[in-house]
C-alpha cells in the first residue's frame, strides 16, 4: 500500500524495504512540494522499524531534472534542497538512490547524498547549473570532490557538461548500472544494500584530495575564456573550499548561490532557457505533423550542403540536386567534411559516416529524383525569377501531399508559393549559417499555408536538434528584417567617428562572440552587396546611405575568404586593413563629416536601442507572435549573448520610456532613421513589459 506525503511524492514498504517513489511529471523538477515529500517519507520510513533499508527513484522520465527552475528568484519554502539532501546524507538506514533520465543539478546533488548509487543505462547526469547561471547549491560543490576528486567536479560544474552512465561509473559518481523497471532495480538494489553486495557509506565522510595545480588551471582557464561569466568562477570558489570542514564549504556555497541567483546573468540565463521552450507553443501546434522520410536539397552551395548534412546528421536520407556535376561534387566534398567534423567531435562514428556517404547522400543533376521526397528543400541563388522557375518545375515533379520549402533569406513566400499548384504545401524554413551547426530555422508561414505543414516544420526542426521559431512574410522575416535595420546603425557610427574595430570590441565586450564587421568578413561581403545594387532603385532617397562598404567590395576585398576586408587575415590574429581605414577618410570628407568620438557605451546604446526599435515593430506588425520568439531567434541564430536574454529582456532592463529618450536623442541627428516606434510608446503609457507581453498580457 502506498502513502502519498505530497502531492508528488509517496512510499510504500515491501520486505523491509522502503521506496519513495517521485512523481512531479515531466521530469520530476525539485519543486517544493517534491522536496516537502521527501522529507516526510525520509522521517516516515525512519519511524518504521521493520525499514531495514531504503530506494528512491522516480516514476516519470526521470529521476530528478534538477531544481524548479521556475521558483528561482522567489521567496524560498522550506525544506529547502540541502536540507533535503541532509535528510537523505543523515537517515539511519542505508539509502540507495536509483538514477534514471535525466539527474542534473539539484538531482545530482539528491542522489550523492544517498549512500549508494544504481544508474539505468539511459542515465543523463551532471552539474548544468552554470548553463543558467548558478552554482550546484545543494552541497555538490562539497560532496563532488568528496566522491570524485575535485578536478573531475571542476570539469562538471564549470564546464555544465551531461555525461551518460557509462563515464559516470568511470568516474565514481555511481556505483553500478543495472538494467529494468526504476521500481524493479530500487528494490533489488535495497535488497543489496542489505545483504552488503552494494557498499554503502556516506558520501561527507569521505576524504577529500587536495589538488591546487587543478584549481589553478581552470581558473586561470575561465580568466581566459570566460571572463564576463559570473557562475563559472563562482563554482571554482566554491569548490576550492572543499578540502575545508562540510559545514563551512556548504555556508560559503550558499552565499556563492545566491549571489549567482541575484545576478541579472541568471535572470538572462534562465530565460534563455525557456525561451527555448516557449516558441515550441505555437497557433497550428495541435495539427498533426505530416510523416517525413526523405527530403530532397535543391542547390548544393554554402546553405544547401548545410542543409543536407544537418538532416543526414539526423538520419533521414537525402537526395540533393544541383545545375551540374562540378557543382554535385563540390556539394559531396563539403558534405563528407561536415560529416568529417562530427567524427571529430565525438557525434558520429567513422563508419557511420561512410555509409550515410554512401548510402545515405544521393546526388544528381535530375530533379525528377524528387518526385518521391516528403520534402524538398530549395536553397538556389536569392533570385524571385529562379526561384518561381524551380517551384513550377518541382510542382510538377513532386508527389502529391509532398511540402515544397524555401530557405530563402528574405524573398516574398507568397510570391514563391503563387508558382505553385499546392500553396497550402508551401512554406518557408530559413536556416542559418553554417546550416549543420547553427540552431535556429525561422518556420515561415505564408497566408495559404496548411496548420499541419507549419506543424511539419517544426518537428523537422525537433529532429534535426534545432530550435524551430514561427514567421510572418515580410522582407528577412524575423532575424534579417531586424539586422537590417540595426546594421546600419554600425555603418552610421564608422561615419560619424567610430573605427570598425571599436565598434566590433564594444559589441564583444557586450557578449557578442563576434562584431558586425567581422561577421561581414566572416560572411563575405559580396553577398550583401549583391543584395543591395539589387535593392538600389527601390532604396528610400531620403535615407542616409553609407558607401564604404560598397568601395571596399569594389576592390574585391570580399572578407576573410579574399584575404582581407575591415580585417586583413594572415597566419596571426586579424589585423585591422589600413585602406579601409583610407576608404572611411574619404567618404566622411566627401559627405563633409567632421568625425566625433564615442564612448564604447554610446556605440552599445545606439546598436542596442536600434534592434530594438526594428523588433518592436516586427512585434506590433504581427511578424513575431511573442516578444520571446524574438529572443529565441537572436540567441539561437545571431550569437546574441545568451546571458542577457535576448534583446527584448534587454529592453525591458533598460524600460520603454528610457528606450524612447534615446530614440529623440539620436533622432536630432538623422530623424529619418531614428523613429520611436508605437508599441514602445504604448507601452510607456501602460507600464506594460515585454515580459508581460510574453504572459499574455
Ligand atoms: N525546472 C522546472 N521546469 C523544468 C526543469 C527544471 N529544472 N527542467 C525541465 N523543465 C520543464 C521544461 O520547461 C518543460 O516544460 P514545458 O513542457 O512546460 O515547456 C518540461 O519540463 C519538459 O522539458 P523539455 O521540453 O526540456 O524536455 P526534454 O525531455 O527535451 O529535456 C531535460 C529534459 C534534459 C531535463 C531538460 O529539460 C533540461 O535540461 N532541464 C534543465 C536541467 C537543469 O538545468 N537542471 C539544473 C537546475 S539548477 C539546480 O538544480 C540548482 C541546484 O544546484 C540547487
Ligand atoms: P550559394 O550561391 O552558395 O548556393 C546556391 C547554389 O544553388 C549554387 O551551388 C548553384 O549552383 C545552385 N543552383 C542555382 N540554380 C539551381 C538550379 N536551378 N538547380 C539546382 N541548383 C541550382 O548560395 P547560398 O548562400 O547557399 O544561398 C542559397 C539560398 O539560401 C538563398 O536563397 C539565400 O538567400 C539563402 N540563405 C543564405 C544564407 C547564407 O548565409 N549564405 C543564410 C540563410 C539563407
Amino acid at each position: 500500500m502506498s502513502t502519498q506525503t505530497s502531492d508528488t511524492v509517496s512510499y510504500e514498504t515491501e520486505d523491509g524495504i522502503g521506496l519513495i517513489v517521485l512523481n512531479n511529471a515531466p521530469v520530476n523538477a525539485a519543486s517544493h512540494d517534491l522536496r516537502r515529500g521527501i522529507c516526510a517519507a525520509v522521517a516516515s520510513l525512519e519511524a518504521d522499524e521493520t525499514v531495514r533499508a531504503i530506494a528512491i527513484y522516480g516514476a516519470t522520465r526521470a529521476f530528478i531534472a534538477g531544481a524548479d527552475i521556475s521558483e528561482f528568484g522567489k521567496p524560498i519554502k522550506s525544506p529547502i534542497l540541502p536540507e533535503v539532501c541532509l535528510a537523505l546524507e543523515n537517515c539511519t538506514r542505508p539509502v540507495v538512490a536509483v538514477m534514471h533520465g535525466a539527474t542534473l543539478g539539484g538531482g545530482l546533488e539528491v542522489a550523492i547524498s544517498a549512500h549508494a548509487r544504481v544508474a539505468l543505462p539511459g542515465l543523463l547526469t551532471g552539474f548544468p547549473e552554470v548553463t543558467l547561471g548558478v552554482l550546484p547549491g545543494s552541497g555538490g560543490t562539497q560532496r563532488g570532490p568528496r566522491l570524485i576528486g575535485i578536478a573531475a567536479t571542476l570539469d562538471l560544474a564549470t564546464t555544465g557538461r551531461r555525461i551518460g552512465a557509462d563515464e559516470a561509473l568511470k568516474m565514481g559518481l555511481i556505483d553500478r548500472i543495472a538494467d529494468g523497471e526504476p521500481r524493479d532495480v530500487a528494490l533489488a538494489s535495497a535488497r543489496e544494500a542489505i545483504d552488503g553486495t552494494l557498499a554503502t557509506r556516506r558520501t561527507v565522510d569521505l576524504p577529500v584530495t587536495p589538488d591546487p595545480a587543478a584549481l589553478g588551471r581552470y581558473a586561470d582557464k575561465l580568466a581566459e575564456t570566460q571572463p564576463h561569466l559570473f557562475s563559472p568562477h563562482k563554482c571554482v570558489e566554491a569548490i576550492a573550499a572543499s578540502t575545508g570542514p562540510f559545514d563551512q564549504g556548504m555556508e560559503l556555497e550558499r552565499k556563492l548561490f545566491f549571489d549567482c541567483i541575484d545576478s541579472p546573468q541568471r535572470a538572462g540565463l534562465i530565460h534563455a532557457f525557456f525561451a527555448e521552450r516557449a516558441v515550441s507553443k505555437f497557433p497550428e501546434q495541435g495539427a498533426q505533423a505530416r510523416d517525413i522520410g526523405s527530403v530532397g536539397v535543391i542547390g548544393g552551395g554554402t546553405m544547401g550542403s548545410g542543409i543536407a548534412s544537418a538532416v543526414l546528421l539526423a538520419g533521414l536520407p537525402v537526395t540533393l540536386t544541383e545545375r551540374d556535376d562540378d557543382a554535385l561534387e563540390r556539394a559531396r566534398a563539403t558534405i563528407g567534411g561536415n560529416l568529417a567534423g562530427a567524427v571529430k567531435r565525438g557525434k558520429l562514428s567513422e563508419d557511420k559516416r561512410a555509409v550515410i556517404l554512401s548510402q545515405m547522400l544521393t546526388t544528381t543533376t535530375d530533379q525528377s529524383a524528387l518526385s518521391d521526397a516528403d520534402l524538398v528543400i530549395e536553397a538556389v541563388f536569392e533570385d524571385m525569377a529562379v526561384k518561381h522557375e524551380i517551384f513550377t518545375r518541382l510542382d510538377g515533379i513532386c508527389k502529391p501531399g509532398a511540402i515544397l520549402a524555401s530557405n530563402t533569406s528574405y524573398l516574398d513566400i507568397n510570391e514563391i508559393a503563387a508558382a505553385a499548384q499546392r500553396p497550402a504545401e508551401i512554406v518557408g524554413l530559413h536556416f542559418f549559417s553554417p546550416a549543420h551547426v547553427m540552431r535556429l530555422i525561422e518556420v515561415v508561414v505564408a497566408d495559404r499555408t496548411a496548420p499541419d505543414v507549419v506543424a511539419t516544420g517544426f518537428a523537422l526542426a525537433k529532429r534535426l536538434g534545432k530550435v524551430a521559431v514561427r514567421a510572418g512574410v515580410c522582407d528577412g522575416f524575423i532575424g534579417n528584417r531586424i539586422l537590417s535595420h540595426y546594421r546600419k546603425v554600425a555603418d552610421y557610427l564608422v561615419m560619424d567617428g567610430a573605427s570598425p574595430r571599436q565598434v566590433d570590441r564594444a559589441m564583444i565586450d557586450f557578449g557578442f562572440a563576434m562584431g558586425p564587421f567581422a561577421v561581414s568578413d566572416l560572411a563575405g561581403m559580396d553577398i550583401a552587396w549583391a543584395a543591395r545594387k539589387r535593392k538600389a532603385a527601390t532604396r528610400d532617397p531620403d535615407e542616409r546611405y553609407v558607401a564604404v562598404a560598397d568601395r571596399i567590395c569594389e576592390n574585391g576585398w570580399f572578407g576573410r575568404k579574399a584575404g582581407q576586408g575591415y580585417y586583413i587575415y594572415g597566419d596571426g590574429a586579424p589585423v585591422p586593413n589600413p585602406k579601409v581605414d583610407a576608404i572611411i577618410a574619404e567618404e566622411r570628407a566627401r559627405a563633409g563629416i567632421r568625425p566625433r568620438d564615442f564612448t564604447d557605451t554610446e556605440i552599445v546604446d545606439r546598436y542596442m536601442t536600434a534592434m530594438v526599435s526594428e523588433a518592436a515593430r516586427v512585434l506590433a506588425d504581427g511578424i513575431a507572435l511573442r516578444p520571446v520568439d524574438i529572443d529565441a531567434v537572436f540567441l539561437f541564430g545571431y550569437g546574441f549573448p545568451r546571458h542577457r536574454g535576448g534583446p527584448m529582456m534587454y529592453a525591458d532592463t533598460i524600460g520603454a520610456q528610457a528606450l524612447i529618450d534615446r530614440i529623440e536623442c539620436f533622432a536630432a541627428e538623422d530623424a529619418q532613421y531614428w523613429q520611436v516606434p508605437p508599441l514602445l510608446r504604448q507601452m510607456a503609457e501602460t507600464g506594460r513589459s515585454f515580459a508581460d507581453m510574453n504572459k499574455g498580457g
